[in-house]
């Protein structure tokens, strides 16, 4: 159910001032004051807003704040601007009604925020999709454009807006935003060049220095730093809370988004530069012979620079700074500029260019804003401009400003007004005559085309000769001296005459909101907005695209010799458009105060918001509205409201709205002057009545209240009861069914008890019989196995017996039939016996009897014949086979076949014996004497060595070489063969053995039939000779060495050295070669061999003793020699060699 609620619903004071009772001044601060200290910022007027600036953000601009406000009726919810907007909104998407959207106020105290704050509902709630989201973007991002040219931080705002604003946006019958125009009014252009104390100029300024890159800075010929700019102020360069170089990029992301190209935003900056730039020329005067003070630029570098930055020619604009040109009629008159004027112009220019460029902006976003579609648009304006003014010093401007105002109080009225009688006439409502102030006549006083003071100004200024201030002033004391809202010292009007807080050089006006005070100074030169033509002809002339679209009028061709429009007949042209423009719409007004002069936020300052009411009108405009009916309402939501304080209409009104409303009315007894029914809506005319029915409603509501509540809470003990009267009986059956479930389940379970026990005895029971059963079976078993085991083993037993008895019978039969066949055997051997003795008894009887039979056929001798045959016989195979099986012819073989015939034994033997010489003999046959001399050698050796020298088996298989060296044909020993003159038998390499260490030294030994000659082994000198007839004797040892000593004959010539100990690989060689030969020598006596182990040898004076001795086997496989004493030397041999 939708709840329907009401702006009376819990309301701070009051949301609607229409409702204030008693209504004075200062209820009206005290009713603003209380809602604006319990955060209320919003009071209505009827349908106009009164809006005061919080100084912080409130959180009442949320998306779930717009959604709140959404579709719902004005009066609906507490005061928002949400609520007007949506008003708006919806009245012109629905009633195709177009819009304007009118914020006024002082500076600071609100407007672009509300204005910003309306655009944002609207785009919140109108319809979306790509394209119209694109016109919302580029309609928003205007703002920021905008402001960054437009606005300048002031000592009342840090963001002042120093223009007006008006802007259209244009809807399609969808009520989706197609595009939009906007309107400016009124830059402040005298900022560009000075600024109030404690004030900046506009922020773009600011924002290009601190935002821009170095790049770009470089490229604009500017430095980042601000003092180095005459135009900007230092004193506030910097204001907390605006980052300018964020704002910058914010800027720049705008234009782009808005629709400028990159090169014209180049443009645009190069603009502002060259405006900064115009700030730092400076004049120095210059006296001319003339007498004329001319001004001559004192740097030319920031000229340079500029005219670098537009494309202007250098000199042309020196020059424009220097002369001014007037022409007249067909004269064209040049004077120079001294110092201040120059100065004037180039402030002028300054202004000019910047709010040229402003104006340019603001046609280039309209360029790209422009709604496309050539439909019929509906169109909300929203107007953000300058509320009234009225400060100490008050000039030209604020005259226009409050002249502004004052047509647009007028329109407030006129519109307040008409609405009010149309919605009379709509609901059939007698008119009363509302009585209130009418400000047209202080328009006319500014505006009258004949002597409205703007006329006079410009007719003052036009005037040919001397025109300033004063005679302005002078003309605006005649003429409207008589009007009753001007106030000024010198008028006719001797009123003022003594009036202090006048001036001599101001007027005054009585304006709606209040009396201002002008001050003169200014009007004159403000209204005419001059610019020396050499100026915008300059300009006209400059190489840069925008400057020449800025100054049309310096196009030489196009010299228009007219005074351009006055800069107040510009703004009442406007002003007039505008007003003309507002007119056609609905108009819904907010109206912004600002409630303390220090931007702080929580601080009312009354007698502030009690000028700013003043002057905005607002209790003119509460009187106006309450002139008539302070309050209407539709009849159904004001049933809805008050039907519960009537029994005819509580709880439910059948019929009509209308006329439940009327059964209400006369059943609370309300006046009948205090209301009137109208068609769709009662009128009350006082606020009292409203507030007595709230009363009333009030009460009642408490009263309901406390109904309700009764019968809520018996509703609820009642339910609450059921409940648990509902729960008991649950609670009861479930734990019934539980505690059955458990009584169940014990008696199963004792159940399962007994049976297991019943059925455990009866199977006990069981296998007990079953076991015993068993048992009586295997017992049974038993018996009859032991039974049958005896059985079996008695007839074993039995069978045994009868086996050993058929064995007994079997063995007895055995040795019976064994003896009988043995018995038999022998019989039969006997028999035999007897039967070959006589088969021999009969062949020797046969034999016998042939014998004596054929006896008598032989011969005496044919017996010894036939013996001598076989005898033959016998031999001649004998032989035969002899012969065939001889062995070898080697006399080694031992072999001879077996002996056939034991009685050929001798002969056997013997022929072996004869055979066996024989082959020697044959074998002995062919050897020639020299071998046969060699083996008669080898005999000899045999005979002298075998079995007495261990070394003598070794030697057998050598043959006896004889001269090893071959020492007649080796070159080496020519020498020692020629010395020698005999046939050399040996000779041989020997080693003569040292008498003191035993070692050996090679000697060559020689040996023939008389002599044994020693010689040096390498040279073959000659060391020895000695004849074969001094050698007594040669001692060996019975080893197996090759030792053997020469010992000669005492006394002989060859003794005297003593004898040799020598050794010789062929010792068995040399010793048989001695003793053969000293054995064939006829004259000699044999030498004698001596075999021993131990032996004497003749060392020159000493005998030594040479023993021979088993070695052991570590001394290795060779014969060592050691000297053992003097008179020992001892040859040890291996034992296995
Ligand atoms: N509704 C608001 N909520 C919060 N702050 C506000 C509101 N309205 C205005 N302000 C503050 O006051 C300052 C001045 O408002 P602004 O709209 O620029 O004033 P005006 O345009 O009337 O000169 C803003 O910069 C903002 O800080
Ligand atoms: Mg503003």
């Amino acid at each position: 159910m939708e709840v329907k609620t009401s702006l009376l619903d819990n309301m701070i004071g009051v949301g609607d001032m229409v409702l204030l009772e008693p209504l004075t001044e200062d209820s009206f601060l005290e009713n603003l004051k209380k809602r604006f200290n319990h955060n209320e910022i919003y009071t209505y007027i009827g349908s106009v807003v009164i809006s005061l600036n919080p100084y912080r953000s409130l959180p009442i601009y949320t998306p779930d704040k717009v959604e709140e406000y959404r579709n719902r009726n004005f009066y609906e919810l507490s005061p928002h601007i949400y609520a007007l907007a949506d008003e708006a909104y919806r009245s012109l998407r629905d009633q195709d009604k177009d819009q304007c959207i009118l914020i006024t106020g002082e500076s600071g105290a609100g407007k672009t925020e509300a204005s910003k704050l309306v655009m944002s509902y609207v785009a919140a709630v109108c319809g979306k999709g790509q394209e119209v989201n694109k016109v919302k973007e580029q309609l928003l991002q205007s703002n920021p454009v905008l402001e960054a040219f437009g606005n300048a931080k002031t000592v009342r705002n840090d963001n002042s807006s120093r223009f007006g604003k008006y802007m259209d946006i244009e809807f399609d019958f969808k009520g989706d935003p197609l595009g939009g125009v906007i309107s400016n009014y009124l830059l402040e252009k005298s900022r560009v060049v000075k600024q109030p104390r404690g004030e900046r100029n506009f922020h773009i300024f600011y924002q290009l220095l601190s935002g821009a890159s170095d790049d770009t800075l470089k490229k604009l010929k500017l430095e980042r730093d601000v003092s180095k700019y005459n135009y900007l102020s230092l004193d506030s360069a910097t204001v907390s809370g605006l980052d300018d170089a964020a704002n910058f990029r914010t800027v720049r992301n705008a234009m782009q988004i808005v629709g400028f190209m990159e090169d014209e935003m180049q443009s645009v900056l190069e603009l502002v530069a060259a405006v900064l730039k115009l700030g730092n020329i400076e004049f120095k005067p210059e006296s001319r012979c003339n007498g004329m003070d001319e001004s001559r630029i004192k740097d030319k570098n920031d000229l340079k620079e500029m005219c670098e930055l537009l494309g202007i020619e250098q000199s042309v604009l020196e020059r424009a700074f220097s002369y001014r040109t007037v022409e007249a009629k067909m004269e064209k008159v040049s004077t120079t500029l001294n110092v201040a004027q120059a100065y004037y112009a180039r402030d002028a220019l300054a202004k000019n260019l910047y709010s040229r460029l402003f104006s340019w902006l603001v046609t280039r976003i309209n360029e790209s804003i422009k709604a496309q579609a050539k439909t019929r648009h509906k169109v909300m304006g929203v107007l953000d401009i300058y509320g009234f003014e009225i400060f100490e010093d008050n000039s030209f401007e604020q005259f226009i400003i409050n002249y502004c105002n004052e047509k647009l109080q007028q329109i407030f009225i006129e519109l307040t007004l008409r609405e009010e009688q149309e919605e009379y006439v709509r609901e059939g409502i007698e008119w009363t005559n509302i009585e209130y102030f009418n400000n047209a006549i202080i328009c006319g006083l500014i505006e009258n085309n004949q002597n409205g003071i703007l006329a006079m100004l410009d007719e003052e200024c036009l005037r040919p000769g001397t025109v300033t201030d004063e005679t302005f002033l002078d003309k605006l004391n005649t003429i409207c001296a008589d009007h009753q809202h001007f106030e000024s010292r010198l008028s006719k009007n001797s009123k003022f005459l003594n009036d202090h807080s006048l001036p001599h050089n101001c007027f005054r006006i009585q304006h709606y909101a209040g009396k201002v005070l002008y001050r003169v100074e200014g009007f004159v030169d403000k209204n005419n907005d001059l610019l020396y033509r050499d100026l915008s002809q300059a300009m006209y002339k400059a190489n840069h695209s925008l400057i020449k679209q800025l100054f049309p009028e310096g196009n030489p061709v196009k010299v228009n010799l007219k005074r351009p429009p006055t800069a107040g007949f510009q703004f009442k042209a406007s002003v007039g458009t505008l007003m003309g423009n507002l007119q056609t719409k609905n108009p819904n007004y907010i109206r912004c105060i600002k409630p303390n002069d220090k931007k702080a936020s929580h601080v009312f300052n009354e007698s502030l918001v009690c000028h700013q009411a003043r002057y905005l009108g607002l209790m003119e405009n509460i009187r106006v509205r309450r002139a008539g009916y302070a309050f209407r309402q539709a009849y159904e939501p004001c049933l809805e409201r008050y039907k519960m304080l009537c029994k005819n209409t509580w709880p439910h009104w059948k019929g009509p709205a209308r006329q439940g409303v009327e059964v209400l009315m006369t059943d609370l007894q309300v006046p009948a002057e205090e209301f009137s029914y109208g068609r769709s809506k009662i009128f009350i005319r006082n606020p009292r009545t409203l507030f007595f029915l709230e009363e009333k409603r009030k009460q009642c509501l408490e009263d309901l209240a406390t109904l309700i509540q009764k019968i809520y809470r018996g509703w609820k003990c009642r339910s609450h009861f059921l409940l648990l009267k509902k729960s008991q009986i649950v609670v009861a059956s479930w734990y019934r069914r539980y505690a059955q479930q458990k009584k169940y389940q014990k008696i199963k379970h004792a159940t399962t008890v007994v049976q297991s026990y019943t059925r455990g005895w009866q199977a006990r029971k069981l296998l007990r019989e079953l076991k015993y059963q068993k048992k009586c079976e295997e017992a049974v078993t038993t018996i009859a196995a032991f039974w049958h085991g005896t059985q079996a083993r008695m007839e074993l037993r039995r069978l045994k017996q009868e086996v050993r008895n058929k064995h007994a019978v079997t063995v007895i039969w055995a040795y019976w039939q064994g003896t009988q066949a043995r018995r038999e055997l022998r019989r039969l051997k006997e028999e035999a016996r007897r039967k070959h003795a006589v088969a021999v008894i009969w062949a020797y009887w046969q034999g016998l009897k042939v014998r004596r039979e054929y006896r008598k056929f032989f011969r005496a001798n044919a017996g010894k014949k036939i013996y001598n045959f076989t005898i033959q016989r016998i031999m001649q195979k004998y032989f035969l086979g002899l012969k065939s099986k001889l062995p070898s012819m080697s006399p080694i073989d031992k072999t001879w076949p077996a002996r056939p015939y034991l009685f050929l034994d001798g002969v056997h033997a013997e022929l072996r014996r004869i055979f066996h010489l024989w082959r020697c003999k044959k074998y002995r046959s062919q050897f020639t004497e020299e071998k046969k001399a060699v083996y008669e050698e080898k005999l000899e050796a045999s005979e002298l060595f075998k079995d007495k020298k261990a070394l003598y088996p070794s030697s057998v298989r050598q043959p006896f070489k004889g001269d090893y060296l071959e020492i007649s044909k080796n070159p080496k020993y020519q020498k020692l063969s020629s010395a020698v003159d005999e046939k050399i038998l040996l000779a041989d390499v020997v080693n003569k053995i040292n008498r003191a260490n035993g070692k050996g030294s090679p000697r060559l030994f020689v040996l023939t039939k008389k002599n044994v000659v020693l010689a040096d082994q390498k040279t073959g000198q000659l060391k020895a000779n000695v004849p074969l007839t001094d050698v007594a004797s040669v001692s060996t040892s019975s080893q197996t060495d090759g030792f053997f000593a020469l010992k000669l004959k005492e006394g002989s010539a060859s003794a005297v050295k003593g004898d040799f100990l020598l050794s010789s690989d062929h010792l068995i060689e040399i010793v048989t070669k001695l003793h053969r030969i000293s054995s064939m020598a006829a004259d000699r006596e044999k030498l004698n061999i001596d075999i021993s182990d131990e032996f004497l040898v003749q060392f020159k004076q000493d005998k030594v003793c040479v023993k021979f001795i088993h070695g052991s086997p570590k001394n290795g496989n060779s014969v060592s020699c050691k000297r053992k004493n003097n008179r020992l030397l001892e040859v040890s041999v291996p034992a296995s060699s």
